[in-house]
């Protein structure tokens, strides 16, 4: 079983005033290096001081985007190396949110990755479909299109995958465990044809509505390698819920 990962994306969320949480999750976290891995992805704004504040501890801080760029004239852009040096592990990459509100394509989506990845981050590469691609049985097939793009020229180790359904997002409708199942199978099986033996170990994150009430039934789910979670991340009390969920089915 792959090491779990529990990750949070607070999206444009959070002042100075709830670096606050920041150390309360870091300080709620298990010790042990068999427990899952943690990390916030936070505002860029408040990046270098999350990292100072969950430095020496086992969470990790994160980026929510990057440029494909290390520099230039891209006014309001934030670059890979940037996030790096101010203390982020990792980044994510292709949310929907910045799919659709960004105009953010597969291509470009590799291409923020891949200079993710030069930075020497981790970058999370999220792919998912609409309720209408859903209702209309195109959903494996949307999801082999982002694949297929978004991992254009990356490594298999050097990433990590996030299936968010768009409709689960923020909605408070949760994928079934059948659904979920379904798809991330199917990502399985995508990396293992692409990649063949490494395909196995890439991490494969649920986004959607994730919270303290349906972790324990999800997280168990076959080729569920962790969370993205988004609201519930805000507040220490459920993410560190979700957290021990993935706890404790590590011992
Ligand atoms: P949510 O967001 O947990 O609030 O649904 C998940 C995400 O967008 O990553």
């Amino acid at each position: 079983m792959n090491r779990k990962l529990i990750a949070g994306n607070w999206k444009m969320n959070g002042l100075r005033v709830d670096l606050q949480t920041v150390r309360e999750i870091a300080t709620g976290l298990a010790a042990s290096t068999a427990a899952p891995e943690a990390l916030l992805c936070v505002p860029a704004t408040l990046l270098a001081e999350a990292a100072r504040q969950a430095s020496g501890t086992a969470l990790c801080i994160g980026g929510q985007t990057c440029h494909s760029q290390e520099k230039g004239a891209y006014t309001g852009d934030v670059s890979a190396p940037m996030l790096k040096e101010a203390g982020a592990g990792f980044v994510i990459t292709g949310h929907s949110e910045r799919r659709t509100g960004h105009g953010e394509t597969d291509e470009i989506v590799a291409a923020q990755a891949r200079a993710a990845v030069n930075a020497g981050l981790t970058p999370i590469i999220c792919v998912g479909e609409t309720l209408d691609e859903r209702s209309s049985g195109a959903t494996l097939k949307v999801i082999e299109g982002q694949l297929t793009g978004s991992l254009d020229g990356l490594e298999p180790n050097s990433f990590v995958l996030a299936y968010e359904p768009l409709w689960a997002i923020g909605t408070g409708k949760v994928a079934t465990p059948a659904q979920i199942a379904e798809v991330h199978a199917f990502i399985r099986q995508f990396l293992e044809q692409r990649f063949g033996k490494p395909g196995q170990t890439v991490k494969i994150l649920y986004g959607g509505s994730l919270n303290p009430g349906n972790a324990a039934e999800i997280l168990p789910i076959s080729n569920v390698d962790g969370g993205l979670i988004g609201g519930a991340s805000l507040k220490a009390g459920d993410f560190l819920a979700i957290y021990n969920a993935a706890a404790a089915l590590t011992v």
